[in-house]
């Protein structure tokens, strides 16, 4: 028999499309088992500040809004690092829940915040349960993570926009995409967007190897090409284009587009180069079908799993199945990267796209 009367959610780490739709589910789904829920506010900082920051979620007040259709976070989010020691954030963290008499936490984050938050649920002893969310889609263990499908097709429209300016110009134009230091996004949006290269963070590559793309491309008789780079991509030699840190001096991608931009204009002149960075729009376009659908599998198994009895696990697609996995384990996989055993990385090779180093 489990205890459950009233659980809290949070978002955690950078926004995305989804998260709205995920606490759409919780609240539906809570509602059948006769749970209250409390959407906590700006991520763990509504447990950890003082005063406590949430509102009640209701079914009725919820559903009623345009909210879960849309991106961005009702609740807010936190994606600010951590200012202060673990243990003094847990302690607040548990008092907070405490407060509140929650009896588990649905924490929708990524993998920092799996890890992050877990260990503050560890050392207070509050259930949780994780439901992942990134447009990175690097949270380890699942197929997908909420947000992912969105950010993919904003960024396959900027290369349907950007073909047809391409065209007109004769150029080579850049699209520098978001993902951290994971390439999913960039190669899935290259392979949509039927771009001719495409580099991501964990496949090195060589100027010479673009510049020989470029040059096939210009050859074949084809006015234009398109250009996709993740922005945790490096120099070809392993530097990182930017020093830039956050207020917590955390790194902060960026730079790349740039910085490829300019070696390619003054080493092959078949093509003008210009870039577009595309940013936070990444995360505000409109949440796609199969995010939304995603949002409530994933949210409305969470609450199943704490119906049970279960905590400490996180939800995931696998294999096409929904299961999930001991947080401990998720922890453990750290973070999951682009392989070049990806489907995508070979469909995108066999299409002749160059997308780095063999
Ligand atoms: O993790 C999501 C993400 O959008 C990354 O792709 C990106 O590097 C980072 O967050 C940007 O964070 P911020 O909004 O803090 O600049």
């Amino acid at each position: 028999m489990n205890s459950i009367k009233k659980i809290g959610i949070l978002t955690s780490g950078g926004d995305c499309a989804g998260l709205n739709a995920v606490i759409l589910s919780v609240v539906n789904a809570a509602t059948r088992f006769g749970w209250e829920v409390y959407g906590i506010h700006d991520g763990t900082d509504g447990l950890t500040n003082r005063p406590l920051s949430y509102e009640i979620l209701t079914e009725s007040g919820f559903s009623n809004s345009p909210w879960p259709r849309l991106s961005g976070s009702y609740l807010g989010s936190l994606n600010t690092g951590v200012k202060e020691s673990p243990e003094v954030l847990a302690q607040r963290f548990g008092e907070g829940v405490k407060e509140l008499g929650l009896d588990a936490v649905l924490v929708v984050g990524g993998d920092g915040s799996m890890s992050i938050v877990s260990n503050y649920c560890k050392m207070a002893g509050v259930k949780m349960i994780g439901i992942p969310k990134t447009i990175d889609n690097d949270t380890p263990l699942t197929e997908f993570s909420v947000g992912f499908n969105s950010a993919c097709q904003a960024c396959t429209n900027a290369l349907d926009d950007l073909m047809l300016t391409a065209r007109s110009h004769h150029r080579a134009l850049i699209l520098e995409v978001m993902g951290r230091d994971a390439g999913h996004l960039a190669m899935h949006a290259a392979v949509a967007g039927f771009a001719d290269i495409c580099l991501v963070p964990e496949i090195p590559y060589t100027l010479s190897g673009i510049i020989k793309k470029l040059d096939e491309v210009k050859k074949s008789g084809r006015t234009h090409a398109l250009i996709v780079v993740s922005e945790g991509v490096k120099t070809e030699t392993g530097e990182a284009v930017t020093g830039a840190v956050n207020m917590v001096g955390e790194k902060i991608n960026g730079g790349i587009g740039e910085y490829l931009s300019k070696l390619i204009n003054n080493n092959y002149k078949g093509f003008q180069t210009r870039v577009t960075k595309l940013g936070h729009v990444q995360r505000s376009g409109n949440p796609t079908t199969f995010d939304r659908s995603l949002a409530v599998v994933l949210g409305s198994e969470a609450v199943r799993l704490l119906a049970e009895g279960h905590t400490d696990r996180m939800v995931a697609l696998s294999k096409g199945k929904v299961t999930s996995f001991g947080l401990d384990e998720v922890v453990a996989a750290g973070t999951t990267g682009l392989s070049e055993n990806s489907p995508y990385v070979i469909a995108a090779r066999n299409i002749g796209m160059y997308v780095g180093e063999k």
